[in-house]
This record gives structure tokens, sequence and C-alpha cells, in this order.
């Protein structure tokens, strides 16, 4: 059985979180692996539809989040967490809680993020409609020493997979791709 991991995606909203984990999970589960991707946008609609943005409810999403990244992970099962979790203290408890945590600094610039926005709410949060927006009106606490950080202003999505898979398969989370020998995967 391959090792268990919590692979962490943290950033602004609209940084890329969901479209790296997604390209990422599909590349896990195409090599045979046991992945599962726990997403902010999806979580919140479930697991914690009864949570809004205060701190204490975010600190409540991750929490929640985190207890779920540790049955999985100590189980074998490599988790894909993508979520805004802009607290360090909260990532740090996610660090200390699940197996093998590895953290990724989805590292848009806020300036990027606000200019592709997506769903609206950066629009919403600059005209002061929507408060308790991360990045605008509430903070985000970038971190400090994370394993790996991705750059999807400069970088492809296959770019940014492709050095998260290179640490993955350096520190033997993932087996290394296969290679195709005469047309069969060795
Ligand atoms: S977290 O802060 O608790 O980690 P999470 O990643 O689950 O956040 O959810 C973030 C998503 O919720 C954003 O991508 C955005 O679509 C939506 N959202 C709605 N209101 C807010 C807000 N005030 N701040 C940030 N994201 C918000």
């Amino acid at each position: 059985m391959t090792q268990g991991f919590t692979l962490w995606l943290t950033g602004l909203s609209a940084a890329g979180k969901t479209t790296i984990a997604m390209a990422l999970e599909q590349e896990l589960l195409g090599r045979g692996l046991r992945i599962e991707r726990l997403d902010g946008d999806t979580v919140r609609q479930g697991l914690t539809r009864d949570l809004g943005f205060s701190k204490a409810d975010r600190d409540k999403n991750i929490e929640r989040v985190t207890y779920v990244a540790k049955l999985l992970s100590r189980n074998g099962v490599g988790v894909i967490a993508a979520f805004i979790s802009p607290y360090r203290e909260a990532r740090a408890n996610a660090r200390r809680e699940t197996t093998n945590f590895i953290e990724v600094y989805v590292a848009t610039p806020l300036d990027v993020c606000a200019a592709r926005d997506v769903k609206g709410l950066y629009a919403k949060a600059f005209s002061g409609e929507l408060k308790e927006f991360t990045g605008v009106n509430d903070p985000y606490e970038a971190p400090l020493s994370p394993e790996i950080i991705v750059h999807p202003e400069h970088d492809t999505v296959a770019e940014s997979v492709q050095h998260i898979l290179d640490y993955l398969e350096a520190h033997g989370f993932v087996p290394a791709a296969a290679i195709v020998l005469n047309g069969n995967k060795a």
C-alpha cells in the first residue's frame, strides 16, 4: 500500500486552487492511486453548509476538513485539499493532525485574482456589498515555509501540476510515472 498524504492547497479565491487540484487528481487517479479531493466549493455545500466566513466559521470549516483528511490520510489515501484556509494556525493544526502534510501555496497575487473574478465576488467585495472577503476586507496569512509554491499567473496548469508531482515522487508519496516500454507500461 502506498503512503497516505495530505496535500493542502491554500491561496486566495480564484487563485487557481481547484483547477490545479482537479488536474492533479486526474493524473494520480490515472496512475491507479487512491485519491480523495476535498474542495471548499463542494464541502461548503454539504459537510460545512451551516458555516459562513467569520474567523470562527472558517476555523470550524478547516477543523472539520482536517478531521476527514486525518481519517483518510492515515489509511493510505492521498488527500488533495483545496481551501482558502487563510489562517496560519488552522493550517498548522491540519499539519499536526494529518499524515504527511504537504502545504502548497498557490501564490497568485490579489490583483490577478481580482482581475479574473470568475464568480464576481471581488467586484462585490470592492464595492462593499460583500463583507469578510479574503484579501479585500478580510485577512489572508500567506504560508511562511510551504513545502511547495506554485505560480499560476505565469505557469500553466500542467507546469504547476508537474511541480507538485516532482515533489510527491521525490519524497516517495507516489511512485514515479510508469515508463512506457514497447507499448506496455513498465
Ligand atoms: S475558507 O476560508 O473557509 O477556507 P473556502 O475555501 O472553504 O474558504 O471557501 C471559499 C469559497 O467561498 C470562495 O472560493 C468563494 O467562492 C466563496 N466565498 C463566499 N464568500 C466568501 C468570503 N467572504 N471570503 C472568501 N470566499 C468566499
